[in-house]
């Protein structure tokens, strides 16, 4: 098992590819840290892995609040005595229709700028301590070019994520943490998307992918585990998209 041994905390883990990434790392071996918001269907993730012979448990998190972090760590911690894996997963759409909405740049700075951070401040001095670790930030391709029907403060975000990832690396590869992010293409639209949810808009969209399809949750689970398992233990700093060939056109 790819894993074994492991404790992981994911975010965002009730939905979408938090809860593929994190069936898959118990499928693995790891004990899964299963955290979101929404707590009924984080709850029944982390029920799912202990039917199907995993060990997991869920902690409600929002990534933005400072004190939860706290919270979910110093309960990790407790429990398991280590920490060796976060994925810095959860977020809101950016397919706001009013793309001059400040609310909007706001949340989305809120959610993944400063929730990637505080998460990374959370787990650091665990991993420290350990003298290992590996973090995966998903961020997306919107962090490498702007698309019409994106808000700004998302594709700013995640661009900060995307180079928030570098300087966490470079700080921390001398105490054994690799830092990484992963960026999904176009995928099953996120629990509150909006404009990106359009079928007519997601079709033309998905005819411009040179893959020609949309990404299955599970191809971003797979190159999470290949980022957070031992097999990528020289590979860190490292932006790895997983979309279909978006990017090279
Ligand atoms: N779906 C896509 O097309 C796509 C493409 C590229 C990148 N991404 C990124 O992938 C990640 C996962 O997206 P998904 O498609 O699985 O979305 P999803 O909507 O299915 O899941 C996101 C989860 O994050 C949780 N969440 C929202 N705000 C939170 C908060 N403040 N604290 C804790 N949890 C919170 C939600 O409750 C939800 O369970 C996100 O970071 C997203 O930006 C998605």
């Amino acid at each position: 098992m790819r894993l074994k041994d492991k404790v992981a905390i994911l975010t965002g883990a009730a939905s979408g590819m938090g809860a593929a990434t994190a069936k898959m790392f118990a499928a693995e071996g790891a004990t899964v840290i299963v955290t979101d918001l929404a707590v009924d269907d984080g709850a029944a993730v982390a029920d799912d892995i202990a039917a199907a012979g995993g060990e997991a448990r869920f902690l409600k998190l929002d990534v933005a609040s400072e004190t939860d972090w706290a919270r979910v760590v110093s309960e990790t911690v407790s429990a398991y005595g280590r920490i060796d894996i976060l994925i810095n997963n959860a977020g809101i759409s950016g397919s706001h229709p009013d793309q001059l909405n400040t609310t909007t740049w706001d949340e989305q700075m809120n959610i993944y700028a400063k929730g990637v951070f505080l998460g990374m401040q959370a787990v650091i001095p665990v991993m420290q301590q350990a003298g290992r670790g590996s973090i995966v930030n998903i961020s997306s391709i919107s962090a490498f070019v702007g698309q019409a029907y994106v808000h700004m403060g998302y594709n700013a975000a995640k661009g900060a994520v995307r180079v928030a990832t570098k300087s966490a690396a470079v700080q921390f590869a001398a105490d054994g943490i690799r830092v990484n992010s992963v960026h999904p293409g176009i995928m099953p639209p996120m629990r509150n998307a909006m404009m990106s949810a359009d079928p007519e808009g997601r079709r033309t969209r998905i005819a411009a992918v040179p893959a020609r399809r949309a990404g299955r949750v599970e191809e971003v689970a797979y190159a999470n585990l290949f980022l957070a398992s031992d097999e990528a233990s020289y590979i860190t700093g490292i932006e790895l998209p997983v979309d279909g060939g978006y990017l090279a056109v």
